[in-house]
């Protein structure tokens, strides 16, 4: 389970986080969104420690990130497989060494490595691929890649930042069927991050609405999506809607009447 507690965090005079409070529970799958710039990479940093904040608290498991050490948070960080925004694949290395990473820093056997890799690419649908380099393959095939290396620890958690953001829509339900697999499989608790609320609406049971720093909404994604609340309209477009009618005095007190008795929020302009 993880806790974050009054988190507050800015980069020289920049405040970005402030306040925050979330609790994702084990299994969920959390999806977390927001505008663009409004902390969400940051906020996952964070998470895996790679980013310290000025003050609050974020309990991993009983573990309190900001009580340990460098050693301490390298180790801990095994926990979580993370797959960032760009892919971050290297570009001089194969895709078994791309994956391999995390285990040759923990020095872990050449046996253990290859049995490892392989078993990941079979899972993931890449078998095929393991010599090439990450320029000869494509955009989902890339995103399997960055997900079988954020798997090879075994970590409890996964976090995504805009994992389909630059799919196609094919790629993007296949990436999404993998990650439900995965979560169904091995009951890690998922958290994503994404500005796509259909990936929100198909993936996830949880989420949260960041706003100017902000947990501006958090809770159930069928709840939320069913009740539309205005900060959910507000990410979705659908805030303002115009019409344009003409319509004389008091046809417009009528209409005015109407949308009263609707507690609908109205503002008219135009002129006589
Ligand atoms: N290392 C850094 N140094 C200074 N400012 C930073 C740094 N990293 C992020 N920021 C600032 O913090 C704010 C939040 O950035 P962040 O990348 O977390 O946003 P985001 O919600 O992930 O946006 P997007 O949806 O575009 O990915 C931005 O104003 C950004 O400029
Ligand atoms: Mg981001």
């Amino acid at each position: 389970m993880i806790e974050i507690l009054n988190v507050n965090k800015s980069f020289k005079n920049t405040d970005v986080l402030t306040d925050v409070n979330l609790t994702i529970q084990d299994n969920e799958v959390f999806g977390l969104v927001g505008p663009s710039g409004v902390g969400k990479s940051t906020l996952l940093n964070c998470l895996i420690g790679l980013e310290k904040y000025q003050s609050g608290s974020i309990c991993i498991d009983g573990v309190r990130l900001e009580e340990l050490n460098e050693l301490k948070i390298r180790k801990f960080r095994k926990n979580m497989g993370m797959i960032f925004q760009n892919f971050s694949l290297i570009g001089r290395k194969d895709i078994f060494h791309n994956i391999s990473l995390p285990m040759e820093c923990w020095n872990y056997s050449k046996t253990d490595i290859k049995n490892r890799v392989e078993e990941l690419a079979e899972l993931i649908g890449i078998q095929d691929k393991l010599k090439n380099r990450p320029s000869e393959l494509s955009g989902g095939q890339k995103q399997r890649v960055a997900i079988a290396r954020a798997l090879t620890m075994n970590p409890r958690y996964l976090l995504c930042d805009e994992c389909t953001s630059s799919l196609d829509p094919k790629s993007t339900s296949s990436i999404l069927e993998l990650l439900k697999s995965l979560q169904e499989q091995f009951q890690i608790t998922i958290i994503v991050v994404t500005h796509e609320m259909a990936v929100v609406q198909n993936l996830c049971n949880k989420m949260a609405i960041l706003e100017s720093g902000k947990v501006s909404l958090s809770g159930d994604v069928q709840e939320i999506f069913k009740e539309k609340p205005e900060q959910l309209r507000t990410l979705l477009g659908e805030d303002e809607r115009m019409v344009s009618i003409t319509l004389d005095v008091a046809e417009l007190a009528k209409v005015k009447e109407y949308l009263d008795t609707q507690g609908t929020n109205y503002k008219i302009t135009g002129g006589y």
